[in-house]
């Protein structure tokens, strides 16, 4: 049996969404105007129902992706499309927001040790007379950190400027609906859901344009016949997702039982969704870890799923001021629905013996 501690990368699909996906996988094209047709429609219809009440959309839009990456892109160029802006990002958000924020010319805003925004310094980069568009994680993918969002809201607005917030980290784990954002991105699979289907939740009457042309699919804003057993699938894990009050306290015992075998914990003074630790041990490289750890039956992650695999340093860990050497030793725990106590003992009753073979080898 093996124990899952990657939640951040993917989530267990939830059977029942995945009966839900199946029994979309056969629907008809939502755009024909016969009964086959009309049935697709109508099981898109009904998930973006789902989803608008997950997002707290209100009287917003939802437009549906291909996941968090096509969503917080779609948010970026369309929102920078809007008028000229200067686009400001956290320097620790995940890739898909970070490469297409760099491709705009965006400037980054500093974080703490902690992985916080230095809202200082974003309400001095917001006095610059030219509008802005602001983009920031809820909760970062590799730390677990939540960002003060009301804040960086406020002086969003204060400044005239546009906020996009990247919930895909957030989405089950904290009220969307309490996001206060012009755009606001999640993906599926991060909820027990389908790979490859997402949403962004847009403000009622914002104009954003669709990323490519080619057709007339959800409202203009992003053509293509929709994926509809994803949406189905997305539709379904937003009903099902909620917090799972359980991971506090098992949360705390990852915590205590890493620090207590003597690892560092990333973002440690920061405030932090439950069940996420980014830890390091001095002198063993989190890639060894990682492998070790694979081998005694444990999932877990060096950091984000798409640098796992090379040995780059974490530009979030290097973000926060920690050492290239530092940060080649996280490891990052996250824990979600299913995962048990029992198991979280078992990962801190392999790792001693682990990080003493590799301290011993390196
Ligand atoms: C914070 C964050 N944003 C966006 C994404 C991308 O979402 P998707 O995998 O659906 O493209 C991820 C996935 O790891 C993420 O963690």
């Amino acid at each position: 049996v093996r124990i899952y501690l990657d939640h951040n990368a993917t989530t267990p699909l939830d059977p029942r969404v995945g009966q839900a996906v199946a029994d979309a996988l056969g629907a008809g094209n939502p755009s024909s105007v016969h009964q086959e047709g009309r049935e697709a429609r109508d099981r898109v219809e009904r998930a973006r129902r789902q989803v608008a009440a997950f997002t707290g959309a209100g009287q917003g839009e939802i437009v549906f992706t291909s996941g968090g990456t096509e969503a917080n892109h779609l948010a970026l160029v369309g929102l920078a499309r809007l008028g000229r802006r200067r686009v400001l990002v956290a320097s620790i958000e995940h890739p898909s927001v970070l490469e297409p924020a760099r491709a705009l010319g965006a400037s980054l805003l500093a974080v703490d040790g902690e992985g916080r925004i230095d809202l200082a310094g974003l309400e001095r980069a917001l006095a610059d007379p030219v509008p802005a568009l602001v983009a920031v994680a809820a909760v970062n993918h590799e730390l677990g950190t939540i960002q003060d969002l009301v804040e960086v809201a406020r002086l969003a607005a204060a400044a005239g400027a546009l906020l996009h917030v990247d919930a895909v980290q957030a989405a089950g784990r904290l009220p969307l609906e309490a996001i206060a954002a012009d755009t606001l991105s999640i993906s599926a699979h991060k909820i027990h859901g389908p790979k490859g289907a997402g949403a962004l939740r847009l403000r009622r009457g914002l104009d954003l344009g669709p990323l490519w042309p080619g057709g007339h699919q959800e409202r203009e804003r992003r053509p293509g016949t929709e994926n509809v057993a994803g949406i189905v699938g997305l539709g379904a894990a937003a009903e099902l997702a909620s917090p799972d009050p359980g991971l506090v306290e098992l949360g705390g015992a990852l915590e205590r039982g890493l620090i207590a075998l003597g690892a560092r914990v990333h973002g440690a003074g920061a405030s932090r969704v439950p069940g996420v630790v980014n830890a390091g041990f001095a002198g063993a490289p989190g890639e060894l870890v990682v492998q070790a750890l694979d081998l005694a039956g444990v999932a877990c992650s060096t950091g984000a799923a798409c640098t796992s695999g090379t040995v780059t340093a974490s530009p979030v860990l290097l973000a926060l001021g920690l050492p290239r050497e530092r940060a080649l030793e996280a490891v990052r725990f996250s824990a979600g629905r299913g995962t048990t106590l029992q198991e979280v003992q078992v990962v801190l009753e392999l790792l001693p013996d682990i990080i003493a073979r590799i301290r011993a080898h390196a």
